[in-house]
C-alpha cells in the first residue's frame, strides 16, 4: 500500500510501498484512512528536526491528525463495526509497571517518556492507505462529522487544556463548578495568543465554553482568521496594529491566557503582564532559539503574590477525545461557515511536499488519502 515516509538519515521524504497491516489480535480493528490534517509538528517531522521511525525501520510514516473508516473488527472488540467512522489517538503507553499514568490508559501524563507517538515518535502514522489499531486507541465519531472529523485530534489540545482549567477554577469557590452550572460564576476573560488552528480551535472552544475570547495574532484584523474569531463571537485583535502591552491595557486584566505560538519572546512579555488569580497555558513547542532576557524576579514575584498558574499541556486523554467530538458537532451547528475558513484546503496525496515544506498556505490544510 501506498504511505509518506520520512526517512531521517537520508534526509528524504518519500511515498513508499509499505506492507499492509493485518489484524494480528482478537482487541484490533483495521480502517482505512480517509484524510490526515498536515500540523506545524509534521512540518518540522518533514524538516527532519524532529521524528523517530519505529525500531529497526529506517523511516516513519508521518501524520498524526487522521480519520478513518473501519474495514476489519477484531474478535474481542466491542463496539465498533465496520464502515463506522474513527479517529486514532496520537500516543501509546510506555509499558512500564512502575508508570501510573500510562497503566491508567492516561499516557499524555506518561512519567517515563518512552511513550511512542504513532506518525512522530517510535511508531507508524496515518499517511496510509490503511491502518489497525487496538480498539482502546480510536475514538468512534458520528457520521455527520465526516467533513470535519480530521479536526477532533487538533482540537483535544485545547480540550485537554480546558478540562484542567475548570480543575484549577475549583480554588475560586466563587467559579467553582456549581456556580458555573448555576450561571453564577462571572464570565472569565481568556486571551488567545495566535490564530493558527491551535489558536483558532482554542478560541471555539473557550467561546462554546462561555468565555469572553479575545485573540492576538499577527495577521490584519480584516483577515480571514479574524472574521472566524468574530464569527465566534470574539474579538481579534492584530499585532499590526497594536503591542501586546498596550492591548492588555485596553481589554483589561485577563484570567486565561491561552498560549499557542510556539514563540517564547511574546509568551513571556505577556507572562509579565499577568494579573489577579491568572492561569497561563503554554501549548506550543518552541524550535531551539537564542536566550532571551526576561526579569524573572519579576515574573517570580507576581507569580507567587497573584497566585498565577503556569501550565503546560500536551498531548490528550480519552476524555478530551471525547469533549472534541461533542464540541465540534456543536460547531457545525452553531457556527458552519467557519469550517470553510479553517479548513483551508483538501489535496490528493501526491501533494504532500508543497504542503510540508510550507509552500501551500492556508490555515489547515487537508489531505486526501482514500474515500
Ligand atoms: C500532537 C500531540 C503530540 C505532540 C508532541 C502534537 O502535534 O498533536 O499529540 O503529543 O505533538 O509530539
Amino acid at each position: 500500500m501506498k504511505a509518506l515516509g520520512v526517512f531521517p538519515n537520508e534526509k528524504k521524504l518519500a511515498i513508499v510501498d509499505h506492507p499492509a497491516p493485518s489484524i494480528e489480535a482478537p482487541t484490533q480493528v483495521k480502517f482505512k484512512t480517509l484524510e490526515v490534517g498536515v500540523c506545524g509538528t509534521d512540518k518540522e517531522i518533514a524538516h527532519h528536526l524532529h521524528g523517530v521511525p519505529p525500531e529497526g525501520d529506517d523511516y516513519l510514516i508521518l501524520h498524526h491528525e487522521a480519520l478513518g473508516e473501519v474495514t476489519e473488527v477484531g474478535d474481542a472488540v466491542e463496539g465498533f463495526e465496520v464502515g463506522d467512522l474513527v479517529v486514532p489517538t496520537v500516543r501509546r503507553p510506555c509499558g512500564d509497571p512502575e508508570c501510573t499514568a500510562c497503566a491508567e490508559g492516561r499516557q499524555d501524563f506518561c512519567f517515563t517518556g518512552k511513550f511512542t507517538e504513532r506518525g512522530i515518535v517510535g511508531a507508524h502514522g496515518f499517511f496510509a492507505e490503511e491502518c489497525v489499531d487496538e480498539a482502546r486507541f480510536l475514538v468512534k465519531i458520528p457520521k455527520e462529522l465526516r467533513d470535519v472529523g480530521v479536526l477532533v485530534e487538533p482540537l483535544t489540545i485545547a480540550e485537554k487544556a480546558l478540562l484542567q482549567v475548570w480543575d484549577i477554577q475549583e480554588r475560586l469557590p466563587w467559579a467553582a463548578k456549581r456556580a458555573r452550572e448555576a450561571g453564577t460564576a462571572p464570565k472569565l476573560k481568556a486571551l488567545v495568543l495566535g490564530a493558527g488552528p491551535i489558536g483558532l480551535l482554542g478560541a471555539m472552544v473557550l467561546a462554546e465554553n462561555g468565555f469572553d475570547v479575545h485573540v492576538y495574532s499577527l495577521e490584519d484584523v480584516d483577515s480571514p482568521r479574524g472574521k472566524l474569531v468574530r464569527d465566534v463571537g470574539g474579538t481579534y485583535h492584530s499585532a499590526k496594529d497594536e503591542d501586546v502591552k498596550a492591548l492588555w491595557k485596553k481589554i483589561g486584566d485577563v484570567d486565561l491566557v491561552y498560549e499557542a505560538t510556539g514563540a517564547s519572546g511574546l509568551s513571556f512579555r505577556v507572562l509579565e503582564l499577568l494579573g489577579h488569580n491568572a492561569i497561563f497555558i503554554f501549548t506550543g513547542v518552541p524550535g531551539r532559539k537564542e536566550p532571551i532576557e526576561l526579569d524573572a524576579a519579576t515574573i517570580m514575584r507576581n507569580l507567587v503574590l497573584e497566585n498565577h498558574v503556569l501550565l503546560g499541556t500536551v498531548n490528550a486523554g480519552p476524555d478530551a477525545f471525547h469533549a472534541a467530538v461533542k464540541d465540534l458537532a456543536s460547531f457545525k451547528e452553531k457556527w458552519p461557515q467557519t469550517f470553510e475558513t479553517l479548513i483551508s484546503g483538501r489535496y490528493p496525496m501526491e501533494e504532500y511536499a508543497g504542503l510540508l515544506s510550507g509552500e501551500v498556505g492556508g490555515i489547515k490544510n487537508i489531505i486526501t488519502i482514500g474515500g
